[in-house]
């Protein structure tokens, strides 16, 4: 009898993925502490938007606590906001002027508002968290079709970098372990998979402590700055401006991000 071969197809070499709802991975725990640590760039991110609203409105997609809408806001701009995570929403109510924002509870890739804006952004890599490319060329599109005639669109993302230090498992797959936190009372580390296929990332923050393990679930799809054009393109939007960060800082091949303004 000859021995049963088994094949395996490269659809086969599988990434198998992680459940994800940004309502549970943005509930309420994280939800509290997401504002303990600002990113430092916040107001050159406010002025830049504030810069580029004019005299507004503005919409954010993905709004969350409202780490940029609140100051925006603050800053005189009328800022409407989406977000999907309902504990996201409650954390920006409760902080000063959190009252005042509209803010719609829902999936930026297709919430349809009444307004138009002359500025709809979404940044920290929010649109990352559509974990496909058909639900990324719909969130654009959406977002195209809030602007007014002059409006732009704003996306602030990472650039994904392929020699991030994974390593490639027997499957096929990236994968990472990262020390955080190291002290005496408990560690944190993040621990990835990534999908070179669908660009996919599955991450989880895990904090090891006195009072047991915490753990904080993650998806992203990585959209590289050319794809996000196309993307732009298919909604009749073009490339304006791209800087490495919100400073104005150049784009270039060391860039680990970068901030895009689209206009028709
Ligand atoms: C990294 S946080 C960024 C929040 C805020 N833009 C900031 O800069 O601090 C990502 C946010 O996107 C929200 N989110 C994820 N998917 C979403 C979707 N499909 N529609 C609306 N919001 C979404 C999450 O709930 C979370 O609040």
């Amino acid at each position: 009898m000859p021995r049963a071969v088994i094949l395996r197809s490269n659809a086969e070499v599988a990434f198998s993925e992680m459940p994800f709802d940004p309502r549970s991975s943005f509930g309420p725990r994280v939800a509290a502490g997401y504002d303990d640590e600002p990113r430092g760039d916040e107001a050159a991110a406010v002025a830049r938007l504030a810069e580029l609203a004019g005299d507004g409105p503005a919409l954010e997609l993905a709004i969350g606590t409202g780490r940029i809408g609140l100051p925006l806001a603050a800053s005189g701009v009328r800022v409407d906001g989406v977000e999907l995570s309902a504990a996201m929403i409650e954390r920006l109510r409760a902080k000063p002027g959190g009252d005042a924002l509209s803010v719609t509870c829902g999936d930026m890739a297709t919430v349809v508002l009444p307004d138009r804006y002359r500025l709809v952004y979404v940044v920290f890599n929010s649109l990352m968290n559509l974990v496909t490319q058909d639900a990324q060329v719909e969130c654009v599109a959406n977002a195209a079709r809030h602007l007014t005639a002059d409006g732009v669109l704003v996306v602030e993302n990472v650039v994904p970098d392929p020699m991030y230090g994974l390593r490639q498992d027997r499957d096929g797959v990236d994968q990472y372990v990262d020390a955080g936190r190291i002290g005496p009372d408990g560690v944190t580390i993040e621990v990835g998979r990534y999908d070179r296929v669908s660009q996919r990332v599955d991450k989880c923050h895990l904090g090891f402590g006195a009072s047991g393990v915490e753990a904080e679930p993650l998806a992203l799809r990585y959209v590289w700055p050319s794809e996000l054009d196309l993307m732009a393109r298919l909604a009749g939007l073009r490339l304006h401006a791209r800087w490495g960060g919100w400073s104005g800082e150049p784009f270039d091949a060391r860039s680990t991000r970068h901030v895009s303004v689209y206009g028709g």
